[in-house]
């Protein structure tokens, strides 16, 4: 039986499909249309999750999709009733809160309005733009009208469509049983059910979904019992999004860069951030308001089918206490490396705060992970010293694009009862290319290129690599999730300080502060790390061990850490083997591992490979046993 599961009209869209319980494919929208973190409709991705299974939509027997605008209905009306009472404004509801939706319909000022169009149905300020200025109707119909606009977020039946028209098939074909899965259940669903756990403690931490930005739970089986959650309008990750801002990196997906910058500053901000968000009892937290728009004045966002686009979160009250904000682009002083600190610093202070009530609450040790703030590699990695936690299972696609996963799951076990089965312990469940295919691009191209025998491949790329080479590693499936795990990888030297600045220069041309990672062989970790928890999906940042900072400098961040990948012979032979190869030539069991792409989505393709090959100074490409040689 096949379920289908779908985030979209959200950042990072995605679409993933199972097969009796067996992950068949799942992979981000943005990997083929080349746009990063790109919202709308995955049409290319299902394209591809049935392509793979050889299947046509109509062998689908369930698709679901990771909202659900009827949940926390109450909460929502409350919310909205007591917003146009104390502002004496008119609000509508929908699925998600704080959002102002720009669909570029045309409607004025790229202002709102979900009704019909809007697949998001989100909270809305209805301010008279556009075509909502009949306020003086509204007034105590409110309840009645927030009623009648869910019931038109028929958001299954927008999803029909969209399906129908990806696929080029009459929605009449579209046979699947459709569901609507709550935003952090998908969370949870993916970071318990293809977990190795058979009970675990689960927290799902985002921005916000559903109304919600924190929600735990207890899995157990092939059920999640959900205990608490915190709801709109406070989250830490609208905390972490409007210091990013704040900080003058607009950008979606941009707090990564934030969590690199902090090990520059000192917390000297810690009083001001512990009143931006203070902690209550029960596992609670709460946002100062008076630091924030999204609640009040809400901040336009666009979930069009494109990169998504946030307005401005912080509100007067951040530059009051800090001063003004950063200029994208203007110099990064102490203030924001400070600030950088204290936010992390708080962050990891809320976050453990949760997980201990979350362990006093089920006694149990181990822990999924899921949700946008589960990439923050730094506080996850610190889980295990702050917390009573003892074995951590982060879910790779934590963020938006893994609740396609969830929902398939939360199908296949929290509604249909089946039977688990999959433990995912890596994240190669995209695209792959045969030796073949590789060739015929090759040979199109008209490029000059070698091919190797499966010996002989991991060899010679470890003894480039050991030459200070930058090498290309391009094999198998692609990875699910924003990391690059050895699939679709740029490989260099991690002895050779340089190393860093010949990547920037070359290839990333990213901010000089921001870390490169190491991926080490899982057994060789407590050599070179404090801790040795495995890390197989980059989620996870150790100390690296004192003695060994000077032997792998370029993966080494300021502050003595790395963002580690464990690398296990189970999980990727030929990546384990290429490590394996470079240790044998030099003793470190180590190679610098970051992204196959410069500033656009991570390769998928062997075009995309070559294309960025050719227009960077990439040395050396391998594609599967094929090799291309700069110069040759
Ligand atoms: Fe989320």
């Amino acid at each position: 039986m096949y379920i289908l599961g779908i985030n979209a009209y959200h950042g990072d869209a995605a679409a993933a499909l199972i097969k009796d319980g067996r992950i068949v494919a799942a992979v981000e929208e943005e990997r083929f249309n080349r746009v990063k973190h790109c919202a709308g409709f995955p049409a290319e991705a299902v394209r591809y999750c049935l392509k793979i299974a050889g299947i046509s939509i109509e062998d689908v027997a369930h698709i679901g999709i990771s909202r659900d605008p009827s949940a926390h209905l109450h909460k929502k009306i409350l919310f909205a009733a007591s917003r146009a009472a104390k502002q004496g404004r008119q609000w509508a509801v929908g699925a998600e809160a704080g959002e102002r939706v720009k669909r570029g319909t045309g409607k004025g000022e790229g202002v709102v309005v979900s009704e019909g169009g809007s697949k998001g149905g989100l909270l809305e300020e209805n301010n008279g733009r556009g075509n909502g200025s009949n306020s003086e109707k509204r007034g105590p119909g409110i309840f009645r009208q927030v009623k009648d606009r869910l019931n038109n977020a028929a958001k299954v039946r927008d999803l029909k469509d969209d399906l129908a028209s990806a696929l080029g098939t009459p929605k009449t074909r579209l046979r699947a049983q459709f569901h609507n899965i709550e935003h952090h259940r998908a969370h949870l669903a993916s970071s318990f059910y293809v977990s190795p756990f058979e009970r675990a403690a689960l927290l799902s931490i985002d921005g916000f979904g559903d109304f919600i930005s924190t929600m735990w739970a207890v899995g157990a089986g092939n059920s999640i019992n959900v205990l608490d959650q915190v709801e709109y309008p406070h989250s830490t990750g609208i905390v972490y999004t409007a210091t990013t801002q704040f900080i003058g990196f607009p950008h979606y997906g941009d707090e990564g860069k934030v969590m690199g910058l902090a090990p520059y500053g000192q917390p000297r901000f810690i009083e001001e951030f512990r009143d931006i968000i203070r902690t209550e009892e029960r596992g609670q937290f709460r946002l100062n308001l008076d630091y924030f728009r999204h609640h009040a004045e809400g901040v336009d966002m666009t979930w069009d089918q494109g990169s998504p686009i946030i307005g401005r979160i912080f509100s007067d009250e951040f530059v009051q206490t800090f001063g003004p904000a950063r200029e994208r682009g203007g110099p990064l002083t102490e203030r924001e490396h400070d600030i950088a600190a204290s936010l992390q610093l708080r962050l990891e202070e809320v976050g453990f705060h949760v997980l201990n009530h979350l362990h006093e609450q089920t006694g149990l040790t181990d822990l999924g992970l899921s949700g946008g703030v589960a990439y923050n590699s730094v506080m996850n990695g610190k889980i295990l010293l702050n917390t009573p936690f003892r074995r951590v299972y982060v879910q790779p696609a934590a963020g938006d694009s893994g609740t396609a996963l969830g929902v398939c799951y939360e199908i296949h076990n929290g509604i249909l009862k089946r039977e688990r089965g999959e433990v995912m312990l890596g994240a190669y469940t995209g695209p792959e290319f045969s030796n073949d295919e590789i060739r015929r691009e090759l040979e199109s191209s008209g490029l000059v290129f070698e091919t190797l025998s499966d010996e002989v491949v991991t060899k010679r790329a470890a003894q480039d690599i050991a030459d200070g080479l930058v090498v290309g590693w391009f094999q198998g499936r692609m990875e699910f999730g924003p990391r690059a795990l050895g699939n679709r990888s740029i490989v260099v030297d991690p002895r050779r300080a340089n190393m860093k600045d010949i990547l920037n220069d070359r290839i990333k041309k990213r901010e000089p502060f921001r870390p490169f990672a190491p991926s080490i062989l899982e057994e060789r970790t407590a050599d070179y790390f404090e801790q040795s928890h495995p890390a197989p999906t980059m989620l996870m940042v150790y100390q690296v061990r004192e003695e060994r900072r000077a032997e792998i400098p370029a993966v080494t961040h300021v502050d003595g850490s790395g963002r580690l990948q464990t690398v296990s012979r189970e999980v990727n032979p030929r990546y384990y083997q290429l490590i394996s190869d470079f240790n044998e030539l030099t003793g470190v069991p180590v190679v610098l591992n970051t992204s196959f792409n410069e500033n656009e989505p991570i390769v998928c393709t062997p075009r995309h490979a070559i294309d960025c090959f050719m227009k960077t100074r990439m040395d050396v490409l391998y594609l599967g046993n094929h090799v291309l040689r700069r110069n040759a």
